[in-house]
Protein backbone atom coordinates (compact mmCIF):
# COMPACT_ATOMS: atom_id res chain seq x y z
CA UNK A 1 0.00 0.00 0.00
CA UNK A 2 1.13 3.48 -0.83
CA UNK A 3 2.03 5.51 1.76
CA UNK A 4 -0.10 8.52 2.36
CA UNK A 5 -0.20 11.75 4.38
CA UNK A 6 -2.82 11.67 7.24
CA UNK A 7 -4.69 14.56 9.25
CA UNK A 8 -3.79 13.52 13.02
CA UNK A 9 -4.79 14.64 16.24
CA UNK A 10 -2.58 14.07 18.83
CA UNK A 11 -3.47 15.08 22.56
CA UNK A 12 -0.76 15.85 24.75
CA UNK A 13 0.92 17.43 22.02
CA UNK A 14 2.66 20.09 24.01
CA UNK A 15 4.11 17.89 26.37
CA UNK A 16 7.78 16.42 26.46
CA UNK A 17 7.05 13.16 24.05
CA UNK A 18 4.66 15.40 22.64
CA UNK A 19 6.74 17.79 21.17
CA UNK A 20 9.37 14.88 19.57
CA UNK A 21 6.03 13.35 18.16
CA UNK A 22 4.93 16.15 16.39
CA UNK A 23 8.14 17.26 14.83
CA UNK A 24 8.40 13.34 13.46
CA UNK A 25 4.83 13.57 12.16
CA UNK A 26 4.93 16.59 10.55
CA UNK A 27 8.22 15.41 8.56
CA UNK A 28 7.20 12.58 7.74
CA UNK A 29 4.37 15.20 5.68
CA UNK A 30 1.46 14.67 7.88
CA UNK A 31 -1.25 17.68 9.27
CA UNK A 32 -1.26 17.02 13.23
CA UNK A 33 -3.58 18.87 15.54
CA UNK A 34 -1.07 19.33 18.53
CA UNK A 35 -3.80 19.41 21.23
CA UNK A 36 -3.48 20.15 24.89
CA UNK A 37 -5.12 21.64 28.03
CA UNK A 38 -2.27 23.87 28.26
CA UNK A 39 -2.76 26.19 24.66
CA UNK A 40 0.90 27.66 25.38
CA UNK A 41 3.03 24.38 25.17
CA UNK A 42 0.76 23.08 22.34
CA UNK A 43 1.52 26.09 20.60
CA UNK A 44 5.42 25.95 21.12
CA UNK A 45 5.09 22.12 19.93
CA UNK A 46 3.64 23.23 16.57
CA UNK A 47 5.61 26.14 16.32
CA UNK A 48 8.22 23.30 16.39
CA UNK A 49 6.99 21.66 13.36
CA UNK A 50 8.29 21.16 10.24
CA UNK A 51 7.72 21.77 7.55
CA UNK A 52 5.74 25.22 9.03
CA UNK A 53 1.84 24.67 8.52
CA UNK A 54 1.81 20.99 9.00
CA UNK A 55 0.93 21.97 13.17
CA UNK A 56 -1.30 23.75 14.45
CA UNK A 57 -2.19 24.27 18.27
CA UNK A 58 -5.48 23.73 19.62
CA UNK A 59 -6.53 23.65 23.27
CA UNK A 60 -9.03 21.18 24.56
CA UNK A 61 -8.96 18.83 27.94
CA UNK A 62 -9.61 15.16 27.11
CA UNK A 63 -11.55 14.17 30.04
CA UNK A 64 -14.39 16.85 28.61
CA UNK A 65 -16.52 14.93 26.31
CA UNK A 66 -18.43 18.12 25.07
CA UNK A 67 -15.26 20.07 24.41
CA UNK A 68 -13.33 17.30 22.31
CA UNK A 69 -16.74 16.97 19.89
CA UNK A 70 -15.86 20.96 19.54
CA UNK A 71 -12.28 20.04 18.98
CA UNK A 72 -13.25 17.30 15.86
CA UNK A 73 -15.17 20.51 14.56
CA UNK A 74 -12.56 22.66 14.64
CA UNK A 75 -9.67 20.54 13.46
CA UNK A 76 -12.02 19.29 10.24
CA UNK A 77 -12.60 23.05 9.15
CA UNK A 78 -8.91 23.52 9.44
CA UNK A 79 -7.47 20.27 8.21
CA UNK A 80 -10.56 17.82 6.67
CA UNK A 81 -11.70 14.40 8.43
CA UNK A 82 -9.44 12.64 11.16
CA UNK A 83 -7.23 10.45 10.15
CA UNK A 84 -5.23 8.82 12.63
CA UNK A 85 -6.17 9.83 16.58
CA UNK A 86 -2.64 9.61 18.89
CA UNK A 87 -3.71 9.65 22.58
CA UNK A 88 -1.00 10.99 24.34
CA UNK A 89 -2.27 13.09 27.39
CA UNK A 90 -1.96 12.35 30.67
CA UNK A 91 -1.62 13.68 34.03
CA UNK A 92 -1.01 13.81 37.51
CA UNK A 93 -2.54 15.07 40.21
CA UNK A 94 -2.90 17.61 43.59
CA UNK A 95 -1.64 14.45 46.17
CA UNK A 96 0.15 11.89 43.20
CA UNK A 97 2.89 10.93 45.47
CA UNK A 98 0.99 10.03 48.58
CA UNK A 99 1.48 6.31 49.62
CA UNK A 100 -0.78 3.84 48.35
CA UNK A 101 -2.72 3.42 51.60
CA UNK A 102 -3.83 6.57 51.60
CA UNK A 103 -4.31 8.28 47.95
CA UNK A 104 -7.02 10.35 47.53
CA UNK A 105 -9.83 8.84 46.12
CA UNK A 106 -10.55 12.11 43.94
CA UNK A 107 -7.31 11.85 42.65
CA UNK A 108 -7.53 8.40 41.78
CA UNK A 109 -11.00 9.19 40.12
CA UNK A 110 -9.06 12.67 38.57
CA UNK A 111 -6.32 10.67 37.15
CA UNK A 112 -8.36 7.66 35.84
CA UNK A 113 -10.73 10.62 33.69
CA UNK A 114 -8.10 12.06 32.20
CA UNK A 115 -5.66 8.75 31.20
CA UNK A 116 -8.26 6.01 30.58
CA UNK A 117 -11.75 7.34 30.10
CA UNK A 118 -10.16 10.51 28.28
CA UNK A 119 -8.82 8.27 25.10
CA UNK A 120 -12.21 6.30 25.51
CA UNK A 121 -13.89 9.35 24.63
CA UNK A 122 -11.54 10.79 22.05
CA UNK A 123 -11.82 6.85 20.37
CA UNK A 124 -15.79 7.69 20.85
CA UNK A 125 -15.26 11.14 19.22
CA UNK A 126 -13.15 10.44 16.42
CA UNK A 127 -12.68 6.74 15.84
CA UNK A 128 -16.38 6.23 15.32
CA UNK A 129 -16.41 8.27 12.23
CA UNK A 130 -13.30 6.31 10.98
CA UNK A 131 -15.04 3.55 11.28
CA UNK A 132 -18.13 4.34 9.41
CA UNK A 133 -15.94 5.65 6.77
CA UNK A 134 -14.27 2.44 6.62
CA UNK A 135 -10.06 3.82 7.45
CA UNK A 136 -8.37 4.82 10.24
CA UNK A 137 -5.68 4.45 12.62
CA UNK A 138 -5.42 4.89 17.16
CA UNK A 139 -2.65 4.95 19.09
CA UNK A 140 -2.99 4.91 22.51
CA UNK A 141 0.28 5.92 24.11
CA UNK A 142 0.73 3.37 27.52
CA UNK A 143 3.87 3.07 29.82
CA UNK A 144 6.01 -0.37 31.01
CA UNK A 145 4.44 0.35 34.59
CA UNK A 146 1.33 -0.43 32.44
CA UNK A 147 2.92 -3.72 31.59
CA UNK A 148 4.85 -4.82 34.32
CA UNK A 149 5.62 -3.60 37.82
CA UNK A 150 7.68 -0.92 38.84
CA UNK A 151 11.01 -2.10 40.73
CA UNK A 152 11.21 -0.59 43.50
CA UNK A 153 14.33 -0.68 44.50
CA UNK A 154 15.48 1.56 41.88
CA UNK A 155 14.01 4.29 42.90
CA UNK A 156 15.74 4.56 46.42
CA UNK A 157 17.69 7.39 46.76
CA UNK A 158 16.47 8.83 43.33
CA UNK A 159 14.28 12.32 43.99
CA UNK A 160 12.70 14.53 42.00
CA UNK A 161 11.60 17.58 43.34
CA UNK A 162 11.73 15.99 47.31
CA UNK A 163 9.72 13.20 46.10
CA UNK A 164 10.53 9.38 45.00
CA UNK A 165 10.65 9.22 41.51
CA UNK A 166 8.11 6.37 41.26
CA UNK A 167 4.22 6.29 40.23
CA UNK A 168 2.18 5.51 41.75
CA UNK A 169 -0.32 2.67 41.44
CA UNK A 170 -3.51 4.83 39.80
CA UNK A 171 -0.74 5.35 37.11
CA UNK A 172 -0.23 1.65 36.38
CA UNK A 173 -4.13 0.50 36.59
CA UNK A 174 -4.71 3.44 34.33
CA UNK A 175 -2.37 2.52 31.77
CA UNK A 176 -3.36 -1.22 31.82
CA UNK A 177 -6.48 -0.10 31.85
CA UNK A 178 -5.84 1.62 28.11
CA UNK A 179 -4.01 -1.24 27.17
CA UNK A 180 -7.19 -3.41 27.51
CA UNK A 181 -9.05 -0.37 25.62
CA UNK A 182 -6.54 -1.27 22.72
CA UNK A 183 -7.17 -4.33 22.23
CA UNK A 184 -10.88 -3.70 22.74
CA UNK A 185 -11.08 -1.21 19.80
CA UNK A 186 -8.83 -3.14 17.65
CA UNK A 187 -11.17 -6.01 18.15
CA UNK A 188 -14.28 -3.69 17.74
CA UNK A 189 -13.53 -2.17 14.81
CA UNK A 190 -11.02 -4.17 12.93
CA UNK A 191 -13.46 -5.46 10.04
CA UNK A 192 -14.08 -1.88 9.86
CA UNK A 193 -10.73 -0.62 8.47
CA UNK A 194 -9.72 1.12 12.37
CA UNK A 195 -6.59 -0.42 13.55
CA UNK A 196 -5.67 0.28 17.05
CA UNK A 197 -1.84 -0.15 18.57
CA UNK A 198 -0.22 1.24 21.74
CA UNK A 199 3.08 2.13 22.11
CA UNK A 200 4.83 1.14 25.40
CA UNK A 201 7.80 3.99 26.00
CA UNK A 202 9.99 3.10 28.76
CA UNK A 203 11.95 5.62 30.88
CA UNK A 204 12.96 8.52 28.81
CA UNK A 205 16.00 11.15 29.39
CA UNK A 206 14.70 14.06 30.67
CA UNK A 207 17.09 15.14 33.16
CA UNK A 208 16.93 12.83 35.99
CA UNK A 209 19.43 12.82 38.41
CA UNK A 210 22.53 10.65 38.27
CA UNK A 211 21.48 8.12 40.97
CA UNK A 212 18.51 7.49 38.87
CA UNK A 213 19.81 7.39 35.17
CA UNK A 214 22.01 4.67 36.50
CA UNK A 215 19.74 2.45 38.52
CA UNK A 216 17.28 2.52 35.78
CA UNK A 217 19.89 2.16 32.89
CA UNK A 218 21.26 -0.57 34.65
CA UNK A 219 17.55 -2.91 34.67
CA UNK A 220 17.83 -2.75 30.65
CA UNK A 221 19.36 -4.28 28.00
CA UNK A 222 20.91 -1.41 26.01
CA UNK A 223 22.48 -0.28 29.58
CA UNK A 224 20.68 3.41 29.36
CA UNK A 225 17.42 5.41 29.22
CA UNK A 226 15.29 6.19 25.93
CA UNK A 227 15.27 8.80 23.79
CA UNK A 228 11.98 10.94 22.79
CA UNK A 229 12.47 10.24 18.87
CA UNK A 230 12.66 6.98 19.60
CA UNK A 231 9.36 6.71 20.81
CA UNK A 232 7.94 9.29 17.88
CA UNK A 233 9.91 6.59 15.41
CA UNK A 234 7.50 4.34 16.75
CA UNK A 235 4.17 6.23 17.03
CA UNK A 236 4.79 7.25 13.19
CA UNK A 237 5.23 3.60 11.86
CA UNK A 238 2.08 2.95 14.23
CA UNK A 239 0.33 5.69 13.03
CA UNK A 240 1.41 5.31 9.16
CA UNK A 241 0.46 2.85 6.31
CA UNK A 242 3.46 1.28 6.55
CA UNK A 243 1.20 -0.59 9.38
CA UNK A 244 -1.11 -1.67 7.64
CA UNK A 245 -1.18 -5.23 9.17
CA UNK A 246 -0.67 -4.43 12.43
CA UNK A 247 -3.81 -4.06 15.14
CA UNK A 248 -4.31 -4.99 18.27
CA UNK A 249 -0.45 -5.06 19.01
CA UNK A 250 1.59 -3.19 21.73
CA UNK A 251 4.83 -1.71 20.31
CA UNK A 252 7.17 -2.10 23.44
CA UNK A 253 10.11 0.96 23.00
CA UNK A 254 12.51 0.16 26.41
CA UNK A 255 15.45 -1.16 26.24
CA UNK A 256 14.71 -4.31 26.71
CA UNK A 257 13.50 -3.80 30.36
CA UNK A 258 10.48 -5.52 30.67
CA UNK A 259 11.93 -8.70 28.14
CA UNK A 260 14.18 -10.37 30.99
N1 LIG B 1 8.40 10.49 29.54
C1 LIG B 1 8.48 9.20 29.84
O1 LIG B 1 9.54 8.72 30.28
C2 LIG B 1 7.28 8.30 29.66
C3 LIG B 1 7.44 6.96 29.96
C4 LIG B 1 6.35 6.11 29.80
C5 LIG B 1 5.15 6.61 29.33
N2 LIG B 1 5.02 7.92 29.05
C6 LIG B 1 3.72 8.39 28.55
O2 LIG B 1 3.92 9.18 27.40
C7 LIG B 1 2.92 10.20 27.33
C8 LIG B 1 3.61 11.55 27.24
O3 LIG B 1 4.47 11.69 28.37
P1 LIG B 1 5.38 12.99 28.59
O4 LIG B 1 6.58 12.55 29.30
O5 LIG B 1 5.49 13.72 27.31
O6 LIG B 1 4.48 13.80 29.63
P2 LIG B 1 4.15 15.35 29.66
O7 LIG B 1 3.57 15.62 31.02
O8 LIG B 1 5.31 16.16 29.23
O9 LIG B 1 3.01 15.49 28.56
C9 LIG B 1 1.68 15.19 28.82
C10 LIG B 1 0.84 16.31 28.24
O10 LIG B 1 -0.54 16.00 28.46
C11 LIG B 1 -1.20 17.22 28.76
N3 LIG B 1 -2.43 16.93 29.47
C12 LIG B 1 -2.57 16.53 30.77
N4 LIG B 1 -3.85 16.42 31.07
C13 LIG B 1 -4.56 16.75 29.96
C14 LIG B 1 -5.93 16.83 29.68
N5 LIG B 1 -6.88 16.57 30.61
N6 LIG B 1 -6.32 17.20 28.42
C15 LIG B 1 -5.38 17.50 27.48
N7 LIG B 1 -4.06 17.46 27.72
C16 LIG B 1 -3.65 17.08 28.94
C17 LIG B 1 -0.21 18.02 29.58
O11 LIG B 1 -0.53 19.39 29.56
C18 LIG B 1 1.11 17.66 28.92
O12 LIG B 1 1.47 18.62 27.94
C19 LIG B 1 2.07 10.05 28.58
O13 LIG B 1 0.93 9.28 28.25
C20 LIG B 1 2.97 9.28 29.52
O14 LIG B 1 2.23 8.53 30.45
C21 LIG B 1 6.06 8.79 29.21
Amino acid sequence: MANSTKTIVLTGGGGFLGTAMTKKLTSDGHRVAVVDRDLATATLSANGAYPNGLGRAYSCDVSDRDALVDLKKAVENDFGEVDVLICGAATKSDNFFEPFETFPLEDWDYVMRVNLTGPAMCAQVFGGPMAVRGNGAIVNILSIYGVAAPDQRIYDGALYEGHKINTPAIYSASKAGLWGLTKYLASYWGDQGVRVNAVTPGGIFSGQNDKFVDNYSARTMVGRMGEPHEIADAVAYLASDQSSYVTGQNLIVDGGLTAW
